[in-house]
């Protein structure tokens, strides 16, 4: 004991730590009091090499000590702050003050470490206030001291009144006055300091504190260290942390809005930090600002204002910088906001790592779902090929024959569109085919919460990640008639929809329905629904107001019942002007991201006005000129 160092006397007797050791040691086995033990001897190694100034083994005998004391922690699943290792903890430090102190290298800078515990917790009261005739705005006011005299004893924790104000039990006397006591781990990093030697290590003694860890008021910005992520990390920074830093503190630390001098513009300008310098600190959360502040250790807290972050964000901040802050995205400089995935992104991403198997898996349970929330108390009938899934209450073989003709017009759509995927869709297309009228109509209010007028027989549903394809088709029998165009063709229609749907463009209803009957009217010559379409149309748009001829070609002109007659008749009439290959192609600007007019333009040459009247001049029962006067 008698070697025991001042500063952790002083540490000791003030934190009560002795007392609280005493209670819990009871709670460690036997077998862990020896270990302990051993850690200690080895510890004793550490002093030794360094009272033997051979320093070099010294560090590598103290980082032996301190990766077993980790795995001893870790394999006792004890807290690192159990009272039970507090012994430990007190030599160990001690250990290394000491070889910081003899070897001259010191272990806590001025600058990095004491400067920016001042600024935040003091200088409110020590700048040019002046309390107690101190001020501690610049290392000079350190070394002037204050009204009771000289603050520092340079070597002597214990004498040196600075620590003294830090640790006098009595909360009256003890700074920062009026509030809570420093922590633990900044008493110990400032008692450290003075044990060794209470060095300045800074440019300008007259330097504010705040800016002596902060880039030079003139001088370039201060590489920002961007450290690469191997992989291995459990948390990514683009993936995890960055959406939120965009999302919800960007609002304030932006380029345009710099508060606290801070951007987080990019990961550069993040790891460059803000006013009071670097805000994150690889592998340390004491030393990393932004961490204390969002953990509340600081204030002002972050987020300002209403703001709020996710309990997985703080975890996932914590974890980010205890793993090094390391940087996952392409490009350090590029803006943060365009290199965050998208909620769509994200979720893309898991799908593209499930296996076809995994994928098939988990539309035969979605889409099973599906037909629970429909029918609550039926088992679906399901029959599974490579491309399709059938399900539904129709008789097996029915369902049978309809996965055969999917099979067929899948082939037949590989050949049109010159498809070389090996499936159309990821995880398989569902085909649900419901025997009633009502079971559709159901599905559509319990799946789409919608109601569908009674000329809608089917639909189609696909999602850019593929996450949702299905069609759902009312059974309508083999018979055509003017009101049905039987199932083949139906089935058709909506296959070819689902087709069209995939890759996720934004294709207007008509041409994905008018292109899905045009398909099938190929092979179904004088079919009495398709052959009634021509004149349903003429019809419709005699009806129909529309201010500009061309808004035939947008989406929404059309109410769900009028769309098949319009887009069958449109696609065409459209095929009859430049044939498939002008068609596919007018698709295709589309589906890239032209508005129709722009696509007419390029694909047909000519606008959307001139074409949309001379295609309602086509049609049996007269046109848009009409239907306007
Ligand atoms: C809320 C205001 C306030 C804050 C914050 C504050 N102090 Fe003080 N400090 C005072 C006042 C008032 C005195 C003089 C009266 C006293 O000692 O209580 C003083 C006196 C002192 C003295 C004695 C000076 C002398 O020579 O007598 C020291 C040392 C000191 N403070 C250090 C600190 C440190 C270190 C911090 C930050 C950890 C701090 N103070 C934060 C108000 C403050
Ligand atoms: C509503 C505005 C607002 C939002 C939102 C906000 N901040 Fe701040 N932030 C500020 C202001 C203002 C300051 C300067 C405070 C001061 O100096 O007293 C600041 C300062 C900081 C600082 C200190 C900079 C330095 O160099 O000292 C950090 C770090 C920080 N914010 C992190 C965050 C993080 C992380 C988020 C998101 C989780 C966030 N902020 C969201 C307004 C905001």
């Amino acid at each position: 004991m008698t070697r025991f160092n001042s500063l952790v006397r002083l540490c000791c007797v003030a934190l009560l730590a002795f007392a609280v050791v005493g209670i819990s040691l009871a709670a460690v086995t036997p077998e862990q009091k020896k270990e302990l033990k051993d850690i200690g001897a080895d510890i004793g190694k550490v002093t030794s090499f360094t009272s033997k100034k051979k320093f070099d083994e010294a560090e590598a005998a103290l980082k032996e000590v301190e990766d077993k004391l980790e795995k001893f922690v870790k394999e006792a699943s004890i807290p690192e702050t159990d009272p039970a290792l507090k012994p430990i903890h007190v030599q160990l430090e001690k250990a290394k003050a000491q070889l910081g102190k003899s070897s001259g290298k010191g272990t806590v800078s001025f600058s990095k470490d004491v400067a920016p515990i001042i600024a935040a917790k003091c200088i409110s009261c020590h700048d040019d206030n002046a309390r107690g005739g101190l001020r501690l705005d610049t290392f000079a006011g350190f070394e002037k001291g204050g009204g009771s005299g000289a603050l520092l004893v340079p070597g002597n924790a214990q004498n040196s009144r600075l620590m003294q104000k830090l640790v006098v039990p009595n909360p009256q006397q003890r700074m920062p006055k009026m509030a809570a006591a420093l922590t633990e781990n900044e008493i110990k990093a400032i008692g450290t300091w003075v044990v060794e030697g209470a060095k300045f290590d800074g440019a300008d003694k007259t330097t504010e504190l705040a800016a002596l860890s902060k880039k030079p008021a003139n001088g370039p910005a201060p590489k920002a260290e961007v450290v690469k992520a191997t992989g291995n990390e459990t948390v990514s920074f683009i993936k995890d942390v960055a959406p939120t830093i965009v999302n919800i503190c960007g609002g304030c630390h932006s380029d345009a809005q710099k508060r606290g001098g801070l951007s987080m513009a990019t990961f550069e300008k993040l790891m460059q930090g803000g006013d009071s310098g670097r805000v994150v600190v690889a592998g340390s959360l004491e030393g990393s600002r932004l961490w204390r502040l969002v953990n509340a250790d600081e204030t002002p807290v972050m987020p300002a204002g209403q703001a709020r972050i996710t309990k997985k964000w703080h975890g996932d901040l914590k974890k980010w910088i205890e793993e090094g802050a390391k940087f996952d995205g392409p490009d350090a400089k590029r803006p943060l906001r365009q290199i965050v995935p998208t909620e769509e992104q994200l979720e893309a991403e898991k799908l593209a790592k499930l296996s076809p198997e995994e994928f098939a898996a988990k539309r035969i349970k979605d889409s099973e779902a599906q037909w629970k929330l429909t029918f609550p108390n039926g088992e679906p009938r399901q029959i599974s090929s490579k491309e399709f899934i059938v399900m539904g209450d129709a008789s097996e073989a029915r369902l049978k024959e309809v996965e055969g003709w999917a099979i067929d017009h899948a082939k037949s759509l590989r050949t049109s569109f010159n498809v070389k995927d090996d499936l159309l869709w990821k995880g398989k297309l569902t085909i649900f085919v419901m025997k009633e009228r009502f079971g559709y109509e159901e599905f559509n209010n319990s799946v789409h919460k919608r109601e569908v007028p009674r000329e809608v027989l089917g639909h189609s549903q696909v999602t850019a990640t593929m996450d949702e394809a299905f069609i759902a088709l009312q059974d309508i029998g083999d018979a055509a008639s003017e009101t049905s165009p039987g199932m083949q063709v139906s089935l058709i229609e909506h296959v070819t929809g689902a087709f069209l749907k995939r890759g996720g463009g934004t294709l207007p209803d008509w041409v994905i329905r008018g292109a899905g009957l045009s398909l099938a009217g190929r092979g179904s010559a004088g079919n009495p629904y398709l052959a009634a379409l021509p004149a349903q149309a003429g019809a419709i748009l005699k009806e129909v107001r529309i201010a500009k001829p061309e808004e035939v070609f947008s989406n929404g002109t059309f109410a769900p019942g009028e769309v098949g007659p319009i887009g069958f008749t449109l696609v065409n009439f459209m095929m009859s002007r430049g044939g498939p290959n002008n068609f596919g192609q007018f698709v295709r600007n589309l589906q890239t991201g032209d508005n129709p007019e722009a696509a007419l333009k390029k694909v047909y040459g000519t606008d959307g006005k001139t074409l949309a009247l001379a295609y309602a001049n086509s049609l049996p029962a007269g046109g848009v000129k009409k239907a306007k006067k």
